[in-house]
């Protein structure tokens, strides 16, 4: 129970990676609000731990939407402790065919969506005695994937976003790492593991000949906002498998 009595919200947790984490999340003692749009998908869960569990509809492109979801975990859960910047999306396109609305929406899911996560949590956690950000980057963010370009930049943006914000809030008891998962048969990720031609390229550079799990990534979600980690701030955390690439 190594998150007993904390409460996180974690966005982008109505299915794939954020939905796992919050799942261990649970399991490790911690009460959790999940933003998403398609909240239906989670009733299950919210059903399975009623006292633990909640779920808010939460559009990350949206200041105000963003601020309502931290609100409302310290209403219902009487405080806040954790926030994982988890909501994103892919657009794929060369750089020479990519549209500018594919790039636009990219940046405004991807690295507006997480300023305006990380914003709110520096607001709210103050208040609340500190605590811990994670936000959620890419092995893509910092290697060239052709046709991923618009992918790669945004996760690039959010790693360097992470660390400003890091050293920007640690004297306030905050800290602010990320989690650059690799190829995962999980959300996103599966698409990848599961195409043939795809995972013949990369599973060459893989060190471990196999996609991590989501449940791998969600043990780095939980070691980041427990106390094990309290002085490592502003770290970006692989979670790949040993990737030679
Ligand atoms: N899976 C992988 O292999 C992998 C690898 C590296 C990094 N990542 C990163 O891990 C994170 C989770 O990815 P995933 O694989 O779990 O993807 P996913 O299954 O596609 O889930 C994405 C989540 O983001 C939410 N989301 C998207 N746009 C949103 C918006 N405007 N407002 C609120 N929520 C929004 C979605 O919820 P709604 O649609 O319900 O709003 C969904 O819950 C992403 O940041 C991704 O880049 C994943």
């Amino acid at each position: 129970m190594r998150l007993s009595g904390k409460t996180a919200v974690i966005t982008g947790g109505t299915r794939g990676l954020g939905r796992v984490i919050a799942e261990s999340y649970v399991a490790e003692g911690c009460r959790v609000l999940l933003g998403g749009r398609d909240i239906d998908a989670v009733a299950d869960l919210v059903d399975k731990y009623p006292d633990q569990l909640a779920s808010r509809h939460l559009d990350v492109r949206d200041p105000d939407s963003v601020d309502r979801l931290l609100q409302a975990a310290v209403d219902r859960f009487d405080g806040l402790d954790i926030v994982v910047a988890n909501a994103g999306m892919s657009a794929p396109g060369r750089v020479a065919g990519l549209s500018l609305e594919d790039w636009a929406a990219t940046f405004e899911t991807n690295v507006t969506g997480t300023f305006l996560t990380v914003r709110a949590a520096l607001k709210y956690l103050p208040a609340h005695g500190g605590g811990s950000v994670i936000t959620m980057s890419s092995a893509m963010a910092t290697r060239v994937a052709p046709g991923a370009s618009a992918y790669c930049a945004s996760k690039a943006a959010i790693e360097m976003l992470t660390r400003v914000a890091a050293v920007e809030s640690a004297a306030q008891g905050i800290t602010v790492n990320c989690l650059a998962p690799g190829i995962i048969d999980e959300g996103m990720g599966r698409a990848l593991a599961s195409n043939a031609v795809v995972w013949a390229k990369y599973s060459q550079k893989l060190a471990s000949g196999r996609p991590g799990t989501a449940d791998e990534v969600a043990a780095a979600a939980v070691f980041l906002v427990g106390n094990d980690s309290r002085y490592i701030n502003g770290h970006v955390m692989e979670v790949n498998g040993g990737l030679d690439w």
